[in-house]
């Protein structure tokens, strides 16, 4: 298999988003770290990772997956309930959950709440663990197997179903907007 023919598959684009999510999830990472040993507590960056997380790996990212791919997998006989995507769904909802979290813990912030930033840490923590493992089991497990059962066919089509999601706006952004505040968080706060 070409390299080109790799990125012309959907799981090909969604591996790449992973790539993308996984750079702010360190950017996430080393704010949060910066925090617990005392070096500041970074509003502004915290709250653009937040957002990054709530409009490209949720709407964009998981949107695809809950959406398109996943109802295709299970139309080609990958199991939902009890399978790994009725997990990869699930996971999805924790997310969120832990994205909330750290939004509301960012408004605790604001309001001067004393335990605002052990919140935060908590959540980011949660949220990193979680959407580490996942992008993981999605990568070696789920998308090998998806790619095992989807033909020429299904692929070409979900691929144009991606662009016409890609073209949309994700919290009032595009995902090429996105995409560059992933490197500008990355080159603010790099490793
Ligand atoms: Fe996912
Ligand atoms: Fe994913």
């Amino acid at each position: 298999m070409t390299q080109e023919s790799l990125f012309d598959k959907p799981t090909g684009t969604l591996r790449e988003e992973h790539q993308v999510i996984l750079r702010v999830i360190n950017v996430l990472g080393r704010l949060v770290e910066r925090s617990e040993q005392g070096r500041g507590f970074e509003r502004n960056a915290l709250g653009e990772c937040v957002e990054f997380f709530r409009s490209f790996a949720d709407a964009c990212h998981h949107a695809k997956e809950e959406d398109l791919l996943f109802p295709l997998l299970q139309a080609r006989g990958i199991p939902r309930d009890g399978g790994p995507i009725g997990v990869m769904l699930s996971e999805h909802q924790l997310a969120r959950g832990f994205t909330k979290d750290m939004a509301g813990a960012l408004e605790a912030y604001d309001r001067e709440e004393s335990n605002a930033r052990d919140r935060f840490h908590s959540a980011a923590r949660d949220y990193r663990e979680l959407l580490t493992h996942h992008i993981s089991k999605e990568d070696q497990i789920l998308f090998t197997m998806g790619d095992q059962v989807m033909s020429e066919e299904d692929q070409s089509s979900l691929c144009k179903q991606f662009c016409g999601l890609c073209s949309k706006q994700f919290g009032g952004r595009t995902r090429e907007e996105l995409e560059r505040m992933a490197d500008t968080l990355e080159a603010n706060w790099p490793a």
